[in-house]
């Protein structure tokens, strides 16, 4: 198959994008976080194209992407925290997770048979430009092969899903560039299911304390949450001060003395958001470099907390998922 790339923001290809989800077919499109490889959330067989696509586990969920709070109200059951953290955040890097309603019309391969779904309204024109010329909302997980580093660029899709996707819309650098926070609704006090672009502290004043998820500490909560995920193929070193032998560096603030060692830094002023943006890409592109990555100490706050759960990922040990 032949993958197109098309300008994101050009209304003709937007056009021609919705034509070929209507056919059941996948486009990759730009989002304030990733990219997501987006499918018709109501055609079963158009869903099971993404699983194969990415190479994914079929237990993974999927999130459903919405152009509005009218449209998300169609699909879950809002409570009244619900509805508050949707008026303040969407459209935004936030991911609700609620009741499905009985007749929201979603593939059931979407939700891998949960009676939840899970819902985003996306800072994104070209995403939400597209449910509203389809009518219908898309399930789209990142753009990438499963297990591997989240796409932020449309080259970062092309390399990983070039000839098994129809279509890419290339609207440039992701302006988050980690993925959305995930707060599940199911029961009782809200749950932090995976942190993300919105900071723990900024969810936490609109809706009071986040729950965490009962269960093994760093073991998957949420269904599919593989412990090894976004993962470069180089082994990765946490806390790192400084690099050792041929380890690629991945620095956050000022970098160690000394000379010699391949670095790249996320954020010279210590900037936690310039940091979350350019995460993914220097992975990437230190991985295909650097036979090994260590990683500087990343302070646990605000969007750090989304950074230190994908590095995480990274370091953690394979042998359990591959
Ligand atoms: O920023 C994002 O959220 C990006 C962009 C494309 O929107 N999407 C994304 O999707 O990160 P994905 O598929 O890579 O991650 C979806 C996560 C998975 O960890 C899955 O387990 C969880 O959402 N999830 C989906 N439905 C769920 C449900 N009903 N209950 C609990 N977790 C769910
Ligand atoms: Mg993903």
């Amino acid at each position: 198959m032949m993958t197109d790339i098309l300008p994101a923001n050009d209304p003709a290809a937007l056009d021609e994008a919705a034509r070929v989800l209507a056919r059941g077919g996948l486009v990759a499109v730009p989002t304030e976080t990733v990219y997501g490889l987006a499918a018709d959330a109501t055609q079963g067989e158009a869903v099971a194209r993404i699983y194969e696509a990415k190479s994914r586990p079929r237990f993974n969920p999927l999130i459903v992407h919405v152009d509005s709070l009218e449209r998300a109200g169609r699909l879950i059951e809002l409570s009244g925290t619900g509805q508050a953290l949707a008026r303040a955040f969407w459209p935004g890097p936030l991911t609700l997770v609620a009741p499905m309603r009985a007749d929201a019309g979603i593939a059931s391969l979407v939700t891998a048979g949960l009676d939840t779904l899970a819902v985003r309204w996306p800072d994104a024109p070209a995403l939400t430009g597209l449910v509203s010329r389809l009518g219908r909302p898309l399930a789209a997980p990142s753009a990438n092969l499963s297990g591997t580093v989240s796409p932020t660029e449309a080259a970062h899709v092309l390399e990983s899903l070039g000839g098994r996707i129809e279509l890419i819309l290339d609207g440039g650098p992701c302006r988050i560039g980690v993925e959305s926070t995930i707060i599940c609704l199911e029961s009782g006090a809200p749950a932090l299911l995976r942190p993300g672009g919105i900071p723990r502290e900024a969810l936490e004043a609109i809706c009071g304390p986040l729950a965490t998820p009962a269960g093994d500490p760093g073991r998957p909560t949420a269904p599919g949450q593989l412990s090894s995920h976004y993962a470069p193929k180089a082994p990765v070193r946490l806390n790192a001060i400084r690099p050792r032998g041929s380890e690629g560096y991945l620095a956050f603030g000022k970098p160690p003395e000394g000379v010699g060692y391949d670095v790249i830094n996320l954020s010279e002023r210590s900037d936690l958001a310039e940091a979350a943006s350019k995460l993914f890409a220097a992975l990437r592109s230190l991985d295909s470099r650097c036979p090994a990555i260590a990683v500087a100490p990343i302070p646990d706050e605000g969007l750090g907390e989304a950074i230190n759960d994908r590095l995480r990922r990274a370091a953690a040990d394979r042998s359990t998922t591959r």
